[in-house]
């Protein structure tokens, strides 16, 4: 659910191969592919239950979103959790390295969550509320995410401006775990395969919002001069950046650091 967005379009493109998808879309489309597309408005209170009663999935992947609705972000959330359980389908939920505080980052699964962000408090609330409602629920918690998805690129603070050709001022003091949205989308999918439940985070490795502006400059031919460095508002967490080493362990892999992705130019 939420296959519009941006996490959601990248776990159509990256399912395995034989499994049949769904993807429900809210005000914009779902990409087009091998899925069937679906619209509801989760807002609605019965909404994510009766698709899932519809469509009785094996897995419910739920990236739906509104930062201002507790509506979809919260109540959408624990009904689709609900709905799985009935169905016996996995249930897998995605959450924010922004549930945590900031001052003592970065942050292992078991570190005790206090956001300073509404978003986050939503959030944390989502996650609290699906696990008591689905024993097998599994929490993926992610940073930034980083990639371009049909005419998407992200994250939008840094890309909208710079993209444009406009400056943006970037915080020498914050810290997040800014990963490429394929890795969460690949490791979402191999975590779901795997009998296991509870919190992970999937991250890569920690970046200031400075560096990772730089590194978007080289990902995506933005002009490095446009970047300003500023320090972060007060009202914003210093250092929410994840400890990921537990979902690496178990997949065997980790999330790429986004220097490593920037293409080389080529030899002439
Ligand atoms: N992006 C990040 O940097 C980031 C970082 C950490 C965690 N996360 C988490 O990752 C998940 C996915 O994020 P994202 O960046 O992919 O979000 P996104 O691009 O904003 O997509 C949000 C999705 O939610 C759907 N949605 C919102 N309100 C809806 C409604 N009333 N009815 C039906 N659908 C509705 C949207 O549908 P329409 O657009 O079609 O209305 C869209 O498909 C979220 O749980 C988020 O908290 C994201």
């Amino acid at each position: 659910m939420g296959a519009s967005g941006f996490l959601g379009s990248r776990l159509l493109a990256l399912a395995p191969p034989d499994v049949a998808l769904a993807g429900t879309g809210g005000r914009r489309p779902v990409r087009p592919g091998n899925w069937r597309e679906l619209h509801l408005d989760l807002a609605t209170p019965t909404a994510a239950r009766a698709v899932i009663e519809q469509e009785r999935p094996s897995t419910v992947f739920f990236c739906a979103y509104d930062r201002t609705n507790p509506a979809v972000t919260v109540d959408a959330a624990v009904a689709a959790a609900r709905a799985a359980v009935t169905q016996a389908a996995r249930f897998v939920l995605f959450s924010t390295d922004l549930v945590f505080d900031g001052r003592d980052g970065p942050y292992a699964e078991d570190a005790p969550a206090a956001p300073v962000l509404a978003y986050g408090a939503m959030k944390l609330e989502a996650e609290a509320l699906v696990a008591a409602e689905h024993a097998g629920a599994l929490i993926i918690r992610t940073s930034l995410l980083v990639g371009e998805s049909g005419v998407m690129l992200r994250p939008a603070f840094e890309c909208d401006a710079l993209v444009r050709g406009q400056s943006v001022s970037l915080y020498r003091d914050e810290w997040r775990s800014p990963t490429h949205v394929d890795d969460v989308a690949r490791a979402a999918w191999e975590l779901s395969l795997l009998d296991v439940a509870g919190v992970y985070h999937v991250a890569g490795p920690r970046l200031s919002r400075l560096e990772l502006g730089q590194v978007l400059c080289g990902l995506f031919r933005f002009s490095p001069a446009l970047i300003r460095e500023a320090d972060r508002p007060a009202s914003r967490p210093r250092d929410t950046s994840l400890d990921a080493r537990r979902a690496a362990a178990l997949l065997g892999w980790a999330p790429r650091p986004l220097a490593s992705l920037v293409p080389q130019p080529a030899r002439v």
